[in-house]
């Protein structure tokens, strides 16, 4: 059980979670297909888990390229056989392009290219994955959603907008998707141990004050570690995650349970 002998692909899985994921799920016995658009990182992640004796092979892909995603997918299929579980993880805050995020002066195409990583690129990516889950018999697609999938933020209109979508993705895929056993979820972090946490406070207007926020609503108060997100994957992905379609789990310390900061609570 778990995911031994499972077939993952994950996008975006160079860096941060996803980097995390495939080692995790390596490391449990399942076979992996690391892609990425950065090819050294995504290449290291693959050597990584080989030296630990686990299985993997890399994949460039840009999630925005329908031809990419479509290599993506018959790479993978070439490789192991099959795909049991599609991680959608690859995405992007509108601060990791452009130091321009309030409405008045980001620019219409960075809002754009937001939402068609987090929202448009998952469809695709499970488009293109749909052959072959539909012939597993443990198929599943999980999508990386966000605690901005619930929630409003500052300076955080283009990922929230795409965040919010791709958790009703999710729903309605989970719907369409049901007559063929493949079951769709997913999870909501907030803020993860990642470079893109790390751009998303420094273009804040006082960094130290909003990381310090960030964490004082969390009942866990300190940042999430990418593993930890790795190890929901993993069960989601997982035969004992059977009676699970069509649900967005968070992740978050706590931080959506309540409307507090700890130090209300003696924390
Ligand atoms: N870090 C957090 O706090 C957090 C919280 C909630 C949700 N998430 C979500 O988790 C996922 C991973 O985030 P992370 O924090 O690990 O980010 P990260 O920036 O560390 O990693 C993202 C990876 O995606 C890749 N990528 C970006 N655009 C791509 C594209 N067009 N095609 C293929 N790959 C692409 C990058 O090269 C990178 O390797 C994202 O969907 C993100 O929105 C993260």
């Amino acid at each position: 059980m778990g995911v031994e002998g499972l077939r993952f692909v994950i996008t975006g899985s160079g860096s941060g979670i996803g980097a995390a994921t495939a080692k995790l799920a390596a490391s449990k016995g399942a076979k992996v297909m690391v892609s990425d658009m950065n090819d050294d990182t995504g290449s290291a992640v693959v050597k990584e888990i080989r030296a630990a004796g686990g299985t993997a092979e890399y994949q460039h892909c840009d999630v925005t390229d329908v031809g990419q995603v479509q290599a993506l997918m018959a790479a993978a299929a070439a490789a192991f056989g099959g795909i049991d579980v599609l991680h959608n993880n690859a995405g992007i805050h509108e601060t990791g392009i452009t130091d321009k995020v309030s409405l008045e002066d980001m620019p219409i195409e960075a809002f754009r290219k937001v939402v068609e990583i987090n929202a448009v690129a998952p469809w695709v990516c499970s488009k293109y994955a749909l052959p072959h889950l539909k012939a597993s018999t443990n198929g599943s697609i999980i999508n990386a959603a966000s605690t901005g999938s619930w929630v409003g933020y500052p300076y955080n209109s283009a990922y929230g907008t795409s965040k919010g979508g791709i958790h009703l993705q999710t729903k309605n895929l989970a719907v369409d998707l049901a007559p063929f056993g493949i079951r769709v979820n997913c999870y909501s972090p907030t803020a993860i141990a990642t470079e893109m946490v790390t751009n998303f406070v420094a273009v804040q207007p006082d960094p130290a004050a909003f990381e310090k926020a960030l964490i004082s609503t969390s009942l866990i108060p300190r940042l999430g570690q990418p593993v930890e997100v790795g190890e929901l994957v993993c069960f989601l992905a997982s035969p004992e995650a059977a009676f699970i379609n069509g649900a967005c789990i968070v992740i978050d310390g706590g931080s959506l349970a309540w409307r507090g900061t700890v130090d209300q609570i003696g924390m």
